[in-house]
């Protein structure tokens, strides 16, 4: 029974400590931190649209690897997808660990977080809410990408938006993100001391306000690409499956 005891307090059954909880938290870490960096390039990839239809074709073509390979292969962005998928799944496995798994525990969790009042605290029940929700919107937006990686740019990622229904996805995904994102990089701060200085009260109050401005930016243009995407999307809808073709190439052809 001892033995059971200290398995739950982080002991092996031979009562000696385990690092493993302590190692599974730096992956989680490090895996949260990369994917909330890769989602900052990944909206300035998405809101390259709001610059031109052109420069979101180009910018397409530069993932496939255009610099390599003449004209590109989506197959470059399949691949990187699938390392961000793993990624993304490991994550969010180590995520689980820390939900509450029962009714019980989910009552205890809501009256402290109730009872204390502490801002951090209730930040990390919106994390833990947006993560589960990440786990199904998040996995159906990778897998659709990385086995139709051949059609992404302005048109084709227009029509998925619009006529292919996947902008109300989008709405909760984009509002999931990024206040994950933010959170996760907040917390890190906190959690691993990072820029603590003398002060570090003083710093956890600069850091909130850094994150609240991140999560406004992100919002903002993320939103903002999702409109240009539904408005070329409409105005596309009756050509479904037409690729767009660059100003320059349609000059090049006359
Ligand atoms: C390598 C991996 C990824 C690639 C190549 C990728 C690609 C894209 C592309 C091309 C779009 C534009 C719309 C479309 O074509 O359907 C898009 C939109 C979006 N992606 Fe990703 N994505 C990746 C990973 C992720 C991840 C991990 C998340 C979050 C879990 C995410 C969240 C979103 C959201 C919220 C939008 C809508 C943004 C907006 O319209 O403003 N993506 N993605």
């Amino acid at each position: 029974m001892s033995d059971l005891i200290e398995g739950y307090i982080g002991k092996t059954t031979n009562g000696k400590k385990s690092r493993i909880p302590a190692k599974l938290d730096y992956i989680q870490s490090l895996t949260g931190g990369f994917l909330a960096i890769f989602m900052w390039g990944h909206m300035m990839m998405v809101s390259s649209i709001l610059v031109s239809k052109d420069f979101m074709y180009y910018v397409t073509k530069f993932l496939e690897g255009s610099f390599i390979i003449d004209g590109g292969s989506p197959l470059m962005v399949s691949i990187f997808v699938f390392i961000v998928f793993v990624i993304f799944v490991v994550h969010a496995a180590l995520g689980m660990r820390k939900l509450p798994s029962n009714f019980k525990q989910y009552q205890v969790l809501k009256a402290h977080t109730k009872s204390i009042q502490h801002q951090d605290t209730q930040l990390w029940g919106y994390q833990a809410f947006t993560g589960f929700v990440m786990f199904f919107l998040g996995s159906i937006h990778l897998y659709i990408i990385m086995t139709n990686s051949a059609d992404i740019g302005p048109y084709a990622s227009a029509d998925r938006v619009w006529s292919e229904w996947m902008w109300p996805l989008y709405i909760a995904l984009l509002l999931a993100v990024e206040f994950h994102g933010t959170i996760g990089l907040y917390r890190l701060c906190i959690k691993w001391g990072w820029f603590d200085g003398k002060d570090p009260q003083a710093t956890r109050k600069r850091l909130k306000k850094v994150k609240w401005a991140l999560t406004g930016f992100f919002l903002t243009l993320g939103f903002a690409a999702l409109i240009v995407y539904m408005k070329i999307g409409m105005e596309h809808a009756d050509k479904v499956g037409e690729k767009y073709v660059p100003t320059s190439m349609i000059k090049e052809a006359k």
